[in-house]
């Protein structure tokens, strides 16, 4: 545990996100995040007095697309972790009082935000909403020009999603373990967590995205092919998101059955991993329509010429290969598709 002060931080922080959603209205909105994000930076702070953050600059990054998006891979205390945890929080709830985010996928990703700070802390809900003294909010500054803001987004709504990325893989490792020990219960309190993640994943895309699509293809996908850096970027590069798609492998290989045959046995369970992977399938669908709002129907950076795809399609076929391979193991599967990749398999 990180001591008592750090716990009453995380659980304060914990309650001011879970009121930012329900927030309706754009002022009071944008100042329940102000507040959240206030509350946040308290809890980096208290955090930081026990040790400060790791200077990431200057570790070595282990690729071209963790140099780009300001990531490092190393390993922490747990100290450590919850403070650089909570400081990407805090950067993302600062950015998010002027992004023009849809209020479905900020109540997601505050969501999200919300359990990574309790994971990483390691501390509990609480028992009941505690009341929040108020923070001192800081006047908004002169803010910088809207174009470099618009960067800056790009990369706190990518910091984000891999926070996300991570915490959700932690989550599912940590539920699949459960299963093999026979902890039914541990893992269904795992993979709801999991789920909000998962949940959260294309609302940090969203986040990242809640720029100007003429920004993104002037000033931004650029600077992400040669000669601007050694090797194109794509997603598929991202090592949070292959740690979270190894950790959804060995979770399927625990529990392969099929979702009837779990609903016979395990009703709960049944439910609970039908929502990971109904969250994880429309992380796959809005993924095609978020590349086709910034690229309509180039092809990607990271794609061949001579390839036959673009950027759209080939998200689409990722999307219809885990609707095909989840499809017997939820309970409304896309079986049109289970059935026409299984054709296409044996022609
Ligand atoms: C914040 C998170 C993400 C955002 C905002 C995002 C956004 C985008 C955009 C705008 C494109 C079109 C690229 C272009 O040509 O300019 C794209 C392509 C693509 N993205 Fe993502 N993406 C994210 C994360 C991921 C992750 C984690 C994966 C993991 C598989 C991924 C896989 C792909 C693939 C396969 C393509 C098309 C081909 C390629 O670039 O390799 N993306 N994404």
């Amino acid at each position: 545990m990180l001591g008592a002060r750090v716990g009453a931080e995380a659980r304060r922080t914990g309650c001011v996100l879970a009121g930012v959603a329900t927030h309706a209205g754009p002022v009071v909105r944008t100042l329940a995040l102000r507040q959240a994000a206030a509350v946040a930076g308290e809890l980096a702070a208290a955090l930081s007095a026990l040790a400060p953050a790791v200077a990431g600059e200057a570790l070595p990054p282990e690729s071209t697309s963790q140099s780009f998006f300001r990531v490092r891979e190393v390993e922490l205390s747990d100290q450590q972790a919850a403070l650089h945890g909570v400081l990407v929080v805090h950067r993302g709830l600062e950015d998010l009082c002027d992004a023009p985010l849809s209020g479905a996928d900020l109540a997601l990703e505050v969501a999200g935000m919300r359990q990574s700070v309790l994971d990483l802390t390691g501390a509990g809900p609480g028992a009941g909403p505690d009341p929040v003294p108020p923070v001192a909010v800081p006047e908004p500054g002169a803010g910088a020009s809207p174009e470099s803001e618009w960067s800056a987004r790009w990369l706190v709504g990518h910091q984000v999603h891999v926070l996300f990325n991570v915490c959700a893989a932690v989550a599912v490792a940590d539920a699949t373990r459960h299963l093999r020990h026979g902890d039914g219960d541990a893992a269904l309190l795992r993979l709801a967590d999991a789920t909000v993640y998962v949940r959260g994943f294309p609302a940090a895309m969203a986040h990242a995205s809640a720029i100007p699509a003429d920004h993104y293809m002037a000033e931004i996908r650029h600077t992400m092919a040669p000669p601007s850096v050694d090797v194109p970027l794509s997603g598929r590069q991202h090592r949070g998101y292959r740690l979270f798609r190894a950790a959804m492998k060995d979770l399927l290989s625990e529990v392969p059955d099929s979702y009837e045959q779990l609903a016979s046995r395990a009703p709960e369970l049944a439910e609970a991993r039908g929502a990971l992977l109904e969250a994880d399938i429309v992380d796959g669908e809005r993924h095609v329509t978020l590349a086709y709002s910034m690229v309509h129907l180039r092809r990607s950076i990271a794609q061949k010429p001579e390839g036959p795809d673009n950027a759209v399609a080939e998200l689409r076929l990722m999307r219809h290969r885990r609707a095909a391979q989840y499809a017997s193991l939820i309970r409304f599967g896309d079986h049109y598709i289970a059935d026409a990749v299984a054709g296409l398999r044996h022609s």
